[in-house]
């Protein structure tokens, strides 16, 4: 038969592949409640404004109590033929309440609908996002609090370049998340108003309020302008940007993990609980956790690329395409939710093996800049004759196969009379790490009042 919402110009029903085409309940039902508030806010304000009685508004309103709580117990019926999450609800309301359902959609599309629907939910995203984002912050600072002042090798091209502290590199992926909280926060900021009320397009010629269905949805206010109310996503593209460079950040660090963890670098034991093994190799400890991170930015990134497609071409106002907004926006969130637990429980029960990072930061002349910089400092040299000074001298233990500090003075004497006795003093890893004083450097004491300020105990 012909639909039961405009078949009055129908003669026909759909194809059946049009049905499946066009219908979006299989994934709209995720806004199921958000369709329920929105509902609920725009009944409240047909009545206020005496465009639909008290008593249709109160009958309304507690069918719409009814058809959450079904859902709520029952999940959302995949029915084609109600196409989307707004018509699946108004036909259970319907089903509830009798033909005065009927009057729920005065002054109202579902174009304004669906797009005052998906901020709600999108705003809801984000904020699961902050909190996960503060639950693997708060993991970052207890473990560089604990090793504020493990000394590590720093690298450059992934060369053992100057020693750091494992507290430090921790730190620096706490300022990265930082600025991901503030993009997500800016996000929220921007998209918290409501399009309710721009109906299909131009608004309507009913007298609502949209500042009342605004605040009753905790929206700072209206959008200004009907068409954009109901044709721009960029709220959601936002949304996606700062998923994507968050899971960015994460991937690095994932990164980092399966390095560290692989037996060259010996830096990380990852636990039992975020380790797999291998069906044939049995001493296999494989960071599969760490590596899907990594392999869920690209996912995240691919979900970004799609929604900016999807828009860029299309006039105004709506057009089905943008049905598929949802898709990618509700896929990136699951992902992002994923790879964040993962990395702040790998995080929070990694062991680090301070004694190998130890080990390696003393075996690749990384304390040869310390060299240079106490030649500049103590000798008066000139940073590029101090730079070649040391060469001779890293070039020297490196054929002896001893570090830095292990070449007696007369060696280093030899190599440039005016070194003496108190370049050992910088010549450690330890020495070297706690002379980078300079602000947001290495040295343990500055990672400590990184971490006081992170947490919010200094100003
Ligand atoms: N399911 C639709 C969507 O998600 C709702 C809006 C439909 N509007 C329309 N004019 N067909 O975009």
């Amino acid at each position: 038969g012909s639909n039961s919402m405009w078949g009055g110009r129908f003669a026909e029903g759909p194809a059946a592949v049009m049905r499946e085409i066009n219908a979006s309940i299989p994934f709209d039902k995720r806004l199921w409640q958000q369709d329920i508030a929105g509902s609920k806010a725009h009944v409240a304000m047909l009545g206020k404004q005496g465009i639909v009685s008290a008593e249709d508004v109160a009958t309304i309103s507690a069918g719409l109590d009814t058809v959450a709580a079904h859902y709520a117990e029952h999940g959302v019926a995949e029915d084609l033929v109600l196409e989307d999450i707004h018509m699946q609800t108004e036909a259970r309301l319907a089903d509830a309440i009798g033909p005065v359902a009927g009057r729920l959609h005065t002054a109202r599309s579902r174009n304004d609908q669906v797009a005052t629907d998906f901020r709600l939910w999108v705003r809801d995203a984000i904020d699961q996002a902050l909190a996960a984002l503060a639950g693997f912050q708060t993991a970052l600072l207890a473990r560089a609090e604990e090793h504020a002042a493990s000394v590590m090798p720093g690298f450059t091209h992934l060369q053992s370049a100057q020693p750091v502290t494992l507290g430090h590199h921790l730190m620096a992926y706490h300022a990265m998340i930082s600025r991901d909280v503030g993009r997500f926060a800016d996000a929220r900021a921007r998209m918290n108003r409501s399009p309710l009320g721009s109906a299909a397009l131009a608004g309507t010629g009913f007298p609502i309020d949209r500042a009342m269905t605004a605040v009753a949805l905790g929206f700072d206010g209206p959008m200004t302008n009907s068409l954009d109310g109901v044709s721009d996503r960029d709220f959601a593209i936002e949304y996606l940007t700062a998923a994507t460079q968050t899971s960015l950040h994460l991937s690095r660090l994932a990164e980092e993990f399966v390095l560290w963890a692989s037996q060259p670098f010996g830096f990380v034991a990852l636990s039992d609980q975020w380790s797999t093994g291998s069906s044939i190799m049995p001493q296999k400890r494989n960071p599969d956790a760490a590596e899907l991170v990594r392999g869920h930015a690209g996912r995240i990134l691919g979900c970004m690329t799609a929604l900016m497609v999807t828009m860029k071409g299309l006039p105004l106002a709506y057009s089905k395409d943008m049905q598929d907004d949802k898709p990618p926006v509700f896929e990136a969130h699951d992902l992002l939710a994923l790879s964040i637990a993962a990395m702040t429980g790998m995080v929070e029960s990694a062991t680090f093996r301070t004694d190998r990072m130890r080990g390696l930061a003393e075996s690749g002349f990384a304390t040869a800049t310390d060299l240079a910089d106490w030649l500049v400092r103590e000798a008066g040299l000139p940073f590029r004759e101090a730079h070649h000074v040391t060469g001779r001298a890293v070039k020297l233990a490196e054929e002896r196969k001893v570090a830095l500090d292990a070449l007696p003075i007369d060696d280093l004497k030899a190599i440039d009379a005016r070194i003496d006795e108190r370049v050992y003093g910088v010549l450690s890893v330890d020495a070297s790490v706690a002379s980078r004083t300079s602000f947001g450097g290495t040295a343990p004491d500055n990672v400590r009042a990184a971490i006081r300020a992170a947490r919010g105990e200094v100003a």
